[in-house]
């Protein structure tokens, strides 16, 4: 009888994605899904570290299996993503539960990580190919829904003081556009009419290791993939305000199967904040570009992701937040409260804005955003 997989996952489409692309590798090594812990031979939870609630709900969700595995002690705990790559041997501190480690590069190795487990019984960790070009995937499986997840590249080079991304994704580097293509048009014959691409920073698809943006950038892949028949509608994500450009919109514009749409993470409107931040912009430039961006796609919409909390924001930053927020009228935002995420640079700093200011900031943005969103977007 083949073995069962129950696949649990955090964070982002990113991991949904790396989700997908694990099930399709352990059913062809002749796994079958299970949609419970209860039922299932092995437990993977696919996590993330971005933000210290995520990491808290996935210690407490391991945790919750401890009855489970008195019970069946034969169950296999594995933990991949971000949070594996992170905490590498130090996880069995944190959640003594798990049996094997498997980092984001690794993922392709994890029926062979299962079978020296059951093998051995001796705990894996498997973190070593964190900056590895990943073998390239087909179609293969994908969870139901009519939006087909297509990773276009892995890694950031940005190192936004703030975020561990590159640290646990590792380097920047993009699949090739031709591979692209084929998985699109696979995608297209198996009935899918809607894509959405995948990246940390789509716009700097093509980029050297060197930094150098050469051709094919995102643009010319966003042509390529305008021309595949059966597909109708394409959507992107996520865009960073340094590297976006009217190129970009230009196409967003011109090309009829792009969605009108641009997720933009602002992350703060305080000038300070941003170069704490490592942003690489300021806020007069982000102005530019959505004030460019609504003239080249009229109609178009626009969402961004808002950071409360840095440490040393003061009232005038978070007012310069607040301040933007109202002038662009964002069509939605998603709004975080900053955590330490050690190694990012930030965590050195002290965190110094209190739980309850946070929360009151987290507050009056989310309630600005309401307000925002039930009148509409001018
Ligand atoms: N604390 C809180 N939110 C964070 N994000 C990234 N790092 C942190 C952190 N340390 C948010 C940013 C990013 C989104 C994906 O998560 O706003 O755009
Ligand atoms: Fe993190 Fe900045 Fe990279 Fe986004 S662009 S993943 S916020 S480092």
């Amino acid at each position: 009888m083949s073995k069962k997989v129950f696949i649990r996952t955090f964070g982002c489409q990113m991991n949904a994605r790396d989700s997908e692309v694990v099930a399709g590798i352990l059913m062809d090594a002749g796994y079958r899904l299970s949609d419970s812990a209860d039922k299932a031979d092995v437990v993977l939870f696919n996590s993330c570290s971005v933000r210290k609630h995520a990491e808290d709900r996935l210690f407490g969700n391991i945790a919750e299996l401890k009855g489970l595995k008195k019970k069946r002690p034969r169950l296999v705990i594995a933990l991949m993503g971000c949070t594996a790559q992170n905490y590498k041997h130090n996880i069995f501190k944190k959640a003594p539960l798990v049996d094997i480690v498997c980092g984001p590069g690794n993922e392709f190795d994890l029926p062979v990580l299962i079978e020296n487990f059951l093998k051995t019984r001796s705990r894996i960790v498997a973190v070593n190919k964190v900056d590895k070009k990943r073998p390239e995937v087909s179609t293969g499986y994908r969870n139901a829904g009519k939006t087909a997840l297509v990773s276009i590249g892995e890694g950031c080079n940005n190192f936004c003081s703030y975020c561990i991304v590159p640290y646990v994704r590792g380097k920047e580097r993009y699949r090739d556009v031709g591979d692209i293509v084929r998985e699109v048009r696979d995608l297209a014959a198996c009935g899918y009419k809607e894509i959405m691409l995948l990246g940390q920073n789509v716009n700097s698809y093509g980029r050297t290791p060197n930094s150098e943006l050469q051709t094919p950038n995102f643009v010319h892949l966003l042509e390529a993939l305008n021309g595949i028949d059966g597909i109708e509608r394409i959507k992107f994500m996520t865009s960073h305000p340094k590297d976006a450009s009217k190129e970009l919109f230009g196409a967003i514009a011109s090309l009829e199967k792009v969605c009108k749409q641009l997720h933009l993470p602002v992350q703060s409107g305080s000038d300070r904040i941003l170069k704490l931040m490592s942003r690489g912009y300021t806020s007069k430039r982000y102005l530019k570009l959505v004030e460019d961006y609504k003239k080249m796609v009229p109609g178009g919409s626009i969402t961004t992701d808002i950071l409360v909390g840095f440490p040393t924001e003061t009232e005038r930053d978070f007012k310069a937040t607040y301040d933007i927020m109202k002038k662009i009228r964002f069509n939605s935002a998603f709004i975080f409260k900053y955590s330490p995420r050690p190694p990012a640079k930030a965590a050195k700093m002290t965190d110094d804005v209190t739980r309850d200011v946070k929360e009151e900031r987290h507050r009056k943005l989310l309630e600005l955003q309401r307000k925002i969103s039930g009148e509409g977007i001018r």
